[in-house]
């Protein structure tokens, strides 16, 4: 019997020591564990009471009175070990329900703040903030991400999140690598272009966070994105300006230093002519005479048309240049323009002028015609410097004008014929033959304002044409 009351005490601190331990492992399950451990100290204390009356009355019968007296004593220890052990239960009882009452109390404040935080994810509008398992398909979906996304949750929880990358991005792996990063270092961050569910894209600035279990293993991702497309529009306004900027200084600096070059030459020609009719106007032959007089006049004519066109660049370039297309006689007006340039030209080269169709009715600028057609026709001249024969040819149609000037000169290489039209760009086998490079731009300024067209079909060593198609009849 006495082996009953030894077992009842061990079973008694057993129970103790794993509540204990368990408690602190199970905190949900201290409730119940509690109970559990009041039953069996209650169970404990009647076998021990048990085992006590049963062993005084064998002692009674079978021992003598020393033994009995020994055993008495053992009694009366047992009772206030027991008595003892009861108030210790209590005492821990009696703790253990009020760290109940507190761990109950931080639970319910841990779930209200649960609640509210889940409640300020899922509210929040500019922000897209949802979570990922650890292979990237979405788990939970906020209100900022379907606002900045397009979808709504039940559209997008269980996809793979690699659909919101452009295809460059999905191409080189992109959504895999950012995982691998954020595994490894806990946290990722990077801007980007995402796509929305209507296709269109948006500049995202990315956040993303590794979510581990206590015991280390990865549990998912938490991604949060901003749309930041118009900071990103606005970085890409001040980057353009500034290039624009740079563009249009190089370019005035280009055209300073062109353009003086272009306005030395007529004037050392004026001055060394002048000087020579000046000093020896009185030994000078009237033939020498008058071809000085003459070289004074081509001078000046070639800074006036460069004067010319810089005024006609900067009214292009400040928007000031106008298109007022009013009737025009084509045909008078192109034969007149022949003439006038035939005159400056010499006999050096002939222009063939020939019209082909009605053309003495149109609606065009005649002001701008003429910076075209001079320009062609003046080109075709000084690229064929053995001289020769300019044909122009004139044909207009119930829409548009069509004007082709051939030249035998020179011809443009291939690789300057695509740039032909871009500001001081000139062709690579020009010599010594001077010019700036504006000419053909102003030609093609002049076209675009006439919303006409303008070819080119070269070939070097055997010629050049030109071909200006211009709606004139509005
Ligand atoms: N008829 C042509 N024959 C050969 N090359 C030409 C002809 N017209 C234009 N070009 C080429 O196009 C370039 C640009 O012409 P343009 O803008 O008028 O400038 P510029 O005549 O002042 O050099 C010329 O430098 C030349 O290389
Ligand atoms: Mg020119």
């Amino acid at each position: 019997m006495i082996d009953n009351f030894w077992l009842a005490i061990a079973f008694l601190v057993g129970g103790i020591f794993s509540f204990l331990l368990t408690s602190s492992i199970w905190q949900r399950r201290q409730q119940r564990l509690r109970e559990q451990l009041v039953e069996t100290v209650r169970f404990a204390t009647a076998v021990m009471r048990r085992s006590v009356t049963l062993a005084k009355s064998d002692t009674c019968y079978r021992t003598g009175s020393r033994q009995r007296a020994k055993r008495q004593q053992i009694e009366g220890e047992l009772t206030s070990k027991l008595k003892e052990c009861d108030r210790q239960l209590l005492a821990i009882d009696r703790e253990l329900q009020s760290e109940l009452a507190l761990r109950q109390l931080a639970d319910a404040k841990q779930q209200e703040s649960e609640t509210n935080f889940r409640y300020l994810v899922e509210t929040v509008k500019d922000y897209a903030i949802y979570l990922l398992d650890p292979q990237g398909y979405i788990v939970t979906w906020n209100a900022g991400a379907e606002r900045i996304k397009g979808y709504t949750a039940e559209e997008i929880i269980g996809q793979h999140f690699s659909r919101f990358y452009v295809d460059e991005d999905i191409e080189c792996g992109h959504p895999d690598y950012e995982l691998i990063l954020t595994e490894a270092q806990g946290r990722y961050e990077e801007e980007g272009w995402r796509l929305r569910k209507d296709g269109s894209v948006f500049w995202a600035n990315v956040v993303t966070i590794s979510r581990r279990d206590r015991d280390g293993s990865l549990k998912g991702f938490c991604r949060v994105i901003h749309d930041v497309t118009m900071r990103k529009q606005a970085e890409i306004e001040i980057r353009n300006a500034l290039a624009q900027e740079k563009e249009l200084n190089e370019l005035k600096s280009r055209f300073i230093s062109m353009t003086s070059h272009e306005f030395r030459t007529p004037l050392a020609t004026i001055l060394s002519s002048a000087e020579l009719l000046e000093y020896y106007a009185d030994k000078l032959p009237p033939a020498e005479k008058s071809e000085l007089f003459g070289q004074i006049g081509t001078a000046t004519k070639r800074m006036t048309e460069l004067l010319e066109d810089v005024l006609a660049i900067e009214k292009a370039e400040s928007g000031k240049l106008q298109f007022n297309p009013a009737t025009l006689d084509l045909e008078k007006f192109c034969q007149n323009l022949v003439s006038e340039m035939q005159l400056t030209a010499g006999n050096k080269h002939q222009i063939f002028f020939t019209n082909f169709g009605d053309c003495k009715n149109v609606f065009m600028d005649e002001k701008l015609l003429r910076h075209i057609l001079s320009n062609l026709l003046s080109n075709a001249m000084k690229y064929s410097p053995q001289g020769g024969i300019v044909k122009f040819d004139l044909d207009c149609n119930d829409r548009e004008a069509i004007f082709q000037i051939q030249d035998s000169g020179i011809g443009i290489p291939l690789e300057d014929q695509a740039k032909l039209f871009e500001s001081f760009h000139r062709g690579r086998n020009v010599g010594n033959i001077s010019g700036t490079g504006l000419g053909l731009f102003i030609v093609k300024t002049m076209v675009d304002l006439h919303k006409g067209k303008i070819s080119v079909n070269s070939q070097v060593g055997f010629g050049t044409t030109f071909t200006a198609i211009v709606p004139c009849k509005f």
